[in-house]
């Protein structure tokens, strides 16, 4: 039996917060003031003295904190028994077990029983102006009906969905439908190639996949159905690929392919009932697994789980950006991504809030889409990448002036850091000067937003560029990469970032290597969470995010591992070496040294052309190298490691920053002088 959330929760929470505060809150004498006001699900935290006093102790007392807030958050068929049982030096991480619930009925069903007819979906179509809404009532009963194909089609509890679709309703009803009958979603950026597609379908063993005909995006038509052919060729365990129509071009369909919805006579998902009774979930079962690169060639699946990572989306989605009911949040992520998992889907539909699928890019038609969308749609809270802001910036203030922003209050960033040019034109064009900026730092293994300067008081200072704060539950440290293991505790310093305590929104493992997920995450640092990025602490004890400190680029917010660049063959490649270079519109570019083979006869010219497709058919466009320089050899140790180091400062063009060259196999640096020689800026 399904409950809204107001009847179970608000009395459990409340007993609930009697108890703990009786058995371990001792905050009398504190001057009180109305949390409750600020955070009802800390309501029973009555003696807090505000924000600051209530940070800590989310992290002091964090189970009595997460227990709260999740009996408050969440509707549970079953109330949880243990509140966390977390180990991080053996990558052992669960939350709220005994407790069962189904994500979707937390996304869709309670706000169909208090507000039906709210909009829970606006989709901003490729094509502007011709905007879609979706009240919560219609998605529930397209993701009722989705659920029902699926079952219908065998799809069953446990089993793992492949969704390569853009961002658009239906792919949205997919993975909640997935969520509803107590499957696994594997959402594949449509932007990915046939290989990287095929990869992750083979790494996830995935049975069924569902797509489009075919996706628009800038006013071009993208061959998705086709793309997903080829994947499954090389895929014996797909048996069935649903295909959805997002144009009215017909598909080649073969004896696999499902037409999915209202396509002639077939009609299959109209043929399906509206009610689909939800799975009940146990708070660990899987809820998606989402790839994403590392420094190495294979990307991992990392697992996110059903109640945790819902409760840790849904909070940071209130508190980061300060939704409040009724308001229109705008994130133009694309779902392909985490940031479109946790706050284009599941953050913004488990709080009710109205939530918009932007389809297209920010300058089709024109430099003016995001801002005109903003007046159109009247967006409340807008979250998009500086990769977007800078190259917008560019094309100049009157792309924003034209259109009328006043509905907008707060304005999000995500993905790398935002520098401060970029950050100020945000905030003084953007935000007439009005809008608090957040810079928001996390990962996918993070599942949601971890450091960012709310929530905090409204007036609480926001330095340009620094994601400054962490969020409750979060405790982050500083660890010394040199001398490993020792913890920075003051201010005023860099160190790698990682945080010393479980939060119920972080990855549980990566699919099938439960060995890699420890050793990646929880090995470098033991006891600790690794993040792979670097850090500096202020002065004032406000974070500031420094870049990756493993093989890993962020190319316009999209992580890519080197060594997955550097493992496409080719043959005429005898070894290459890929770094990230700064860039100015995409943050960092790729930057390729290439090593041909002995007596290879070609112009390089064609060769890069070659390498360039390549890359973007075994991987995707974004991955395709800026530069490639062709090199006699490369900087190597004398043990044969290649020098990334070295090659960063050529491209640097700082010869005198090489620092210590002694393990370097060429003593005279005559390759070094000679790859400086040829550099292609
Ligand atoms: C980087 C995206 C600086 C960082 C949500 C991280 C950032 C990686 C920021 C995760 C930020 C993300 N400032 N760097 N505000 N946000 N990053 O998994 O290097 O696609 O480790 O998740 O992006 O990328 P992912």
């Amino acid at each position: 039996m399904w409950l809204p959330c107001g009847c179970t929760s608000k009395y459990v929470a409340s007993s609930f917060a009697r108890r703990i505060l009786a058995s371990h809150l001792h905050v009398s004498g504190r001057s009180r003031c109305n949390v409750a006001a600020f955070m009802p699900e800390a309501a029973g935290f009555e003696g807090v003295s505000g924000r600051a006093a209530l940070r800590e102790l989310s992290v002091s007392n964090s189970e009595s904190f997460w227990a709260a807030v999740a009996r408050h958050r969440l509707s549970w068929s079953i109330p949880f028994h243990t509140v966390q049982d977390c180990d991080l030096s053996r990558g052992k991480i669960k939350w709220f077990e005994g407790g069962k619930l189904n994500v979707s009925v937390n996304c869709l069903d309670r706000h169909v029983h208090t507000c039906p007819e709210r909009v829970a979906l606006i989709w901003e179509r490729d094509e502007r102006g011709s905007e879609m809404k979706y009240t919560y009532r219609e998605l529930l009963e397209m993701t009722c009906r989705v659920g029902n194909l699926l079952r219908r089609h065998g799809v069953k509890r446990g089993d793992c969905v492949t969704i390569y679709m853009p961002t658009c309703p239906l792919a949205v009803a997919s993975m909640l439908a997935c969520a509803r009958i107590g499957a696994a979603h594997n959402v594949v950026f449509a932007g990915f190639s046939a290989d990287a597609l095929a990869e992750r379908i083979r790494d996830a063993q995935s049975s069924t996949v569902i797509t489009v005909n075919q996706g628009v995006r800038g006013g071009k038509v993208i061959e998705l159905k086709k793309t997903v052919d080829t994947a499954v060729e090389s895929c014996p365990t797909v048996k069935q690929v649903f295909v959805a129509m997002r144009t009215d071009n017909p598909v080649t369909m073969t004896a696999r392919d499902i037409a999915m919805e209202e396509v002639r006579e077939q009609k299959e998902m109209l043929k399906e009932d509206v009610v689909c009774e939800p799975a009940v979930m146990n708070s660990e079962d899987v809820l998606f697994l989402l790839y994403t690169s590392g420094s190495t060639g294979k990307p991992k699946g990392l697992v996110h789980t059903q109640a945790g990572y819902l409760l840790y989306a849904a909070l940071t989605h209130r508190y980061v950006f300060s939704y409040h009911d009724g308001d229109v949040f705008g994130c133009v992520a694309d779902i392909g991504w985490i940031t479109g998992h946790s706050y284009v889907v599941y953050g913004p539909l488990a709080n009710g809030a109205t939530t918009v699928l932007f389809e297209s890019t920010p300058i089709y038609p024109d430099p003016g889409r995001y801002w005109d969308m903003v007046e159109r749609l009247k967006i409340n809270q807008f979250y998009g990448a500086p990769t977007a802001i800078r190259l917008l910036l560019k094309y100049g203030d009157q792309w924003v002036n034209k259109y009328d922003r006043s509905t907008l209050k707060t304005l999000g960033s995500v993905g790398e850091p935002i520098n401060t040019e970029a950050w100020e034109w945000y905030h003084r064009v953007v935000g007439d000067g009005r809008c608090p900026v957040v810079d928001t730092w996390w990962q996918t293994e993070t599942g949601g937003i971890c450091i960012a300067p709310r929530p905090s008081d409204p007036d609480a200072e926001i330095v340009p560029g620094m994601a400054m704060r962490p969020f409750f539950g979060i405790k982050p440290v500083l660890i010394d990469t040199e001398v490993s293991g020792e913890l920075l505790t003051s201010n005023n310093t860099s160190g790698a970032l990682c945080m010393a305590q479980p939060w119920p929104g972080m990855a549980r493992t990566i699919h099938n290597n439960h060995q890699r997920f420890i050793e990646t995450y929880f090995q470098p640092y033991p006891g600790y969470f690794f993040t792979g990025d670097g850090a500096y602490r202020s002065e004032e004890g406000y974070y500031q995010i420094t870049g990756r400190l493993d093989d890993v680029i962020n190319v316009s917010g999209h992580r890519i591992g080197t060594a997955e660049i550097e493992d496409v063959v080719c043959p005429a490649v005898a070894e290459s070496a890929v770094i990230g270079y700064t860039h100015s519109i995409k943050g960092q570019g790729v930057y390729a040294f290439v090593v041909l083979k002995k007596g290879i006869d070609v112009k390089e010219a064609d060769l890069s052309r070659q390498l360039n497709g390549m890359v973007s058919e075994k991987i995707a466009k974004y991955a395709s190298p800026d530069f490639i320089q062709f090199a006699q050899r490369l900087p190597k140790t004398r043990s044969g490691k290649i020098m990334r180091r070295v090659l960063r400062k050529v491209v640097e063009s700082d010869l005198e920053g090489l620092g210590d060259l002694s393990t370097l196999d060429d003593p005279s640096h005559k390759c070094i002088k000679y790859l400086q020689s040829c550099f292609c800026f």
